[in-house]
């Protein structure tokens, strides 16, 4: 048993899906969340930037004493993921695209991947299309714009359909019956994107990664204690009010959350 909280980070909102998650699955965690807003969209940024935020975070995160560390950010997983195991001593859990997933289930052999440009230029997309990609046509569709909405509390509104119908019409005319969720503030926009392609299938990570963060706890023997309260603490390295109004359109009650 460990009672230490457990760190949770994106850019933004985005991460909010796999928190969203751990907290079902483990209710008694405590959770430190990190919403680096000041450099919100990572997307857009190189590599190296991406990396030396990633790192800023976490060294935030230690302060707080997390025992571990969910990367609930593709394009930070993508940019980061090997580094920070290389260079802190707690376990970090990632996002990956759900390649293997899609292309195993797609009826049509045909998979579109909608990251934001970081995750698609980066090492671990090509790894993950070359090992799991397998006979698939998978077409890499560039959300941009899409994250940026989210952040807006813009997600369920005509615009944000519309801009979904933008980015991934062409794929699905051209076949695709499967989209990859590669950035996790899409998973806000999966009623947008089944509204706009009924019948389309969804495949999106957040909940498995949630998972896997829980089995790596247990199988540390690092789970919180059965008599521990799970509280909600939030970092916020931009406009902590503004952060706080898009989480309560995203359906995360303001009133949980306590102040760092
Ligand atoms: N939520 C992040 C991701 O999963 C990135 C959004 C952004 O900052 O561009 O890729």
């Amino acid at each position: 048993m460990d009672p230490r909280a457990v760190g949770i980070f994106d850019s933004g909102a985005g991460g909010l899906s796999v928190l969203g998650y751990f907290r079902g699955f483990a209710p008694r965690e405590r959770v430190v969340y990190f919403a680096d807003t000041a450099y919100f969209p990572y997307g857009p940024r190189p590599a190296a930037e991406v990396r030396k935020r990633s790192f800023a975070v976490t060294n935030r995160l230690l302060a707080s004493g997390v025992k571990l560390i969910i990367v609930a950010c593709n394009t930070a997983s993508a940019a980061a993921i090997e580094d920070l195991r290389g260079a802190f001593p707690v376990p970090f859990v990632g996002m990956v695209p759900g390649v293997k997933p899609a292309a195993s289930s797609s009826k049509s052999g045909r998979v579109a991947i909608l990251a934001t440009p970081g995750t698609l230029d980066g090492e671990l997309y090509a790894r993950v299309v070359e090992e799991f990609g397998g006979r698939a046509a998978i077409t890499s569709v560039a959300g941009t714009g899409l994250a940026e909405l989210v952040e807006r509390g813009d997600a369920g509104t005509p615009s944000a359909q519309a801009a979904v119908r933008g980015a991934l019409g062409p794929a699905i005319a051209a076949g695709a019956d499967t989209v990859v969720l590669g950035c996790t503030h899409y998973h806000f926009l999966t009623a947008d994107i089944l509204a706009e392609f009924p019948g389309v299938s969804i495949i999106d990570t957040s909940q498995a990664v949630a998972r896997r963060a829980v089995q790596v706890l247990s199988e540390a023997d690092a789970l919180a204690p059965a008599s521990q309260e799970g509280e909600l603490d939030l970092i916020v390295s931009g406009d902590r009010k503004q952060f706080r109004r898009t989480m309560a359109r995203l359906g995360f009650a303001p009133a949980a959350v306590e102040a760092t």
